[in-house]
């Protein structure tokens, strides 16, 4: 069983050019999921999500809607990005904006140490840029336009014209890591996952690296370079260093790093903005004498009709939409358990009602209802005492110790999916151990009584490691759950209970009052549109 340790964990910060689609939720929960887990386990956690500010694709959304860019990303922030962590229950510790003052502090604190210390240079610049991805396009992302934009170069992402950019710039010496990021790679096999994302890290970067354009000066909407105000920051280095800005860095002027806490982190990103996390971000860490990310993990995408859901292709979904129908709880369930993490996924109503069905209402919400009302109606309300063991009753004791082993495994190593499917076993396995057990049957029998209050002492104490295993999940009904069980009373609060004891067998007392349990999942009416 691993032992507590420490976690931290970060999302992208997202572009306040529009607002969230449940691509970026998706990720928000991914990070939650994990930070949850590790608190309950009683690593001490950090979890950092935030957004990403400057840079041309926010200065022209806000200017085409005649507004100051400041004033549109703080309209973002307040009307969209922050009420999505509410939307879908982020237990975020922190939440960074790129133009919040310790972020610019910290951005000024790094540039001028990679300055001073001989890492940047000032040169002239020419070459194809993507707004919508803010980066100069290397040449096998440049494909030639088609229909509106037949005979131009546009990027292999957006579908949009590239823009030639000519510059006098800042640059970030980049191509000088190129080994030690070889080196990185090799050294440590999990650095960058899944092995997928690492083989197209490592290709990219034996290709060559070349330096890093690291300022602007045909618009001003960015962090200023400290030692030349005509330039400001390009966007990618100033987002990139909000890791660190939020956990503290540059916030002691004579030591940059006296305030640092809770890094190195996890870097949970889409695999879209791999290349920036796992070749720009720790060359820029190394040059400033800083650790590293513990590690990169890039989930895939989801994708809607086969493509993946994007703003600027106008496919995207509000996570509303569908937390406002099915509730947080099987948002944050249905993409955990749908789509394996690091990979694609697609994403259709059909398959999102038929699990929120079959998974949620029918196999784990009904377990809870029928066993609560079984309950009350042979005991009171009173969990009751367990008699001897029989063979059926060792099989869900073993089974909920190895789903907890598992799951725990799984969550180590960032496979989301996994650990839910090692949870499920458990609950298949007890609604199969009700079917067979026949507790209605026992009920009829006055010499059957031990025998009756074992099985339903069997489904309570297995329900109460459900509780604690599925908490960083689906939070508010195993927090339904947890009171309905009498758990609250005689084990205190479901946050507090250690995860990695959850399949120690036997915790619920004996004797524990239960109490009712609303729906956990209440049946959809499907109007019959696919939705
Ligand atoms: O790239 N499927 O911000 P962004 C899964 N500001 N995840 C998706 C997704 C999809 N279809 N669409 C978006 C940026 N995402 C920069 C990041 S970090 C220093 C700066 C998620 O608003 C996924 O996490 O374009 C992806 O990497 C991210 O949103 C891109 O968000
Ligand atoms: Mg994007």
């Amino acid at each position: 069983m691993a032992q507590s340790s420490s976690f931290s964990v970060s999302t992208p910060i997202f572009y306040v050019n529009d607002a969230p689609h449940i691509g970026h939720a998706y990720t928000e929960v991914a990070a939650d999921v994990l930070a949850r887990w590790h608190r309950q386990a009683g690593d001490e956690t950090f979890f950092l999500t935030g957004t990403d500010e400057h840079g041309q694709k926010i200065l022209r959304t806000a200017t085409a809607n005649g507004v100051h860019p400041k004033e549109w990303a703080d309209r973002l922030v307040e009307s969209s990005w922050r009420p999505l962590l509410d939307t879908i229950n982020i237990s975020n510790d922190d939440f960074i904006r790129t133009t919040d003052d310790r972020h610019k502090v910290g951005v000024e604190t790094f540039l001028q140490r990679l300055h001073d210390d001989g890492h940047v240079y000032a040169g002239e610049f020419e070459a194809l840029y993507c707004v919508g991805c803010e980066e100069f396009k290397p040449k096998s992302e440049i494909v030639d336009g088609e229909g509106a934009f037949e005979g131009q170069k546009v990027c292999a992402i957006h579908s949009k014209p590239l823009e030639l950019l000519q510059e006098k710039n800042y640059f970030f010496k980049m191509s000088a890591f190129q080994d030690r990021l070889l080196a990185l790679y090799e050294e440590r096999p999990d650095f960058v996952q899944p092995a997928s994302a690492r083989n197209e890290v490592i290709a990219f970067v034996q290709q060559g690296l070349e330096d890093l354009s690291i300022s602007r000066t045909s618009f001003d909407w960015g962090i200023p370079i400290p030692w030349d105000s005509a330039h400001v920051t390009y966007v990618w280095f100033d987002a990139l260093l909000n890791y660190i800005t939020a956990r503290g860095y540059g916030q002691n002027p004579t030591d940059p790093t006296a305030e640092l806490k809770h890094w190195p982190a996890v870097q949970i990103v889409g695999k879209d903005i791999l290349r920036f996390h796992a070749v720009i971000w720790p060359a820029m860490l190394m040059a400033a004498g800083l650790e590293v990310p513990s590690n990169v993990f890039a989930h895939g995408w989801l994708l809607v009709g086969g493509e993946k859901m994007s703003k600027s292709k106008l496919t995207g979904i509000a996570p509303n939409e569908i937390t406002d129908t099915f509730g947080a709880d099987a948002f944050r369930y249905y993409f955990m358990r749908a789509v394996s993490f690091g990979h694609d996924g697609s994403f259709s109503w059909e398959d999102l009602a038929a699990r929120y069905q079959a998974e949620l209402a029918n196999g784990f919400g009904n377990l809870a209802s029928r066993l609560l009302a079984m309950n009350v109606k042979y005991f009171d309300g009173v969990v009751p005492a367990a008699g001897a063991e029989e063979p059926a009753d060792a099989v869900i004791r073993e089974l909920a110790a190895k789903a907890a082993a598992d799951a725990d495994a799984h969550i180590e190593a960032f496979a989301i999916h996994e650990a839910l499917a090692s949870i499920w076993e458990l609950v298949d396995a007890l609604n199969g151990y009700i079917t067979e057990q026949q507790p209605w049957v026992l009920a009829k029998d006055e010499t059957q009584r031990e025998r009756l209050g074992t099985v339903l002492y069997t489904v309570s104490e297995g329900l109460r490691v459900l509780a604690e295993l599925l908490h960083p999940v689906i939070p508010e009904s195993t927090g339904k759950l947890w009171a309905a069980l009498g758990a609250e009373e005689s084990l205190g609060a479901l946050a507090a209970q250690s995860i990695r004891e959850a399949g120690t067998w036997g915790r619920l007392p004996a004797g524990a009052t239960q109490h009712p349990l609303p729906v956990l999942f209440p049946r959809i009416e499907t109007e019959g549109d696919g939705k």
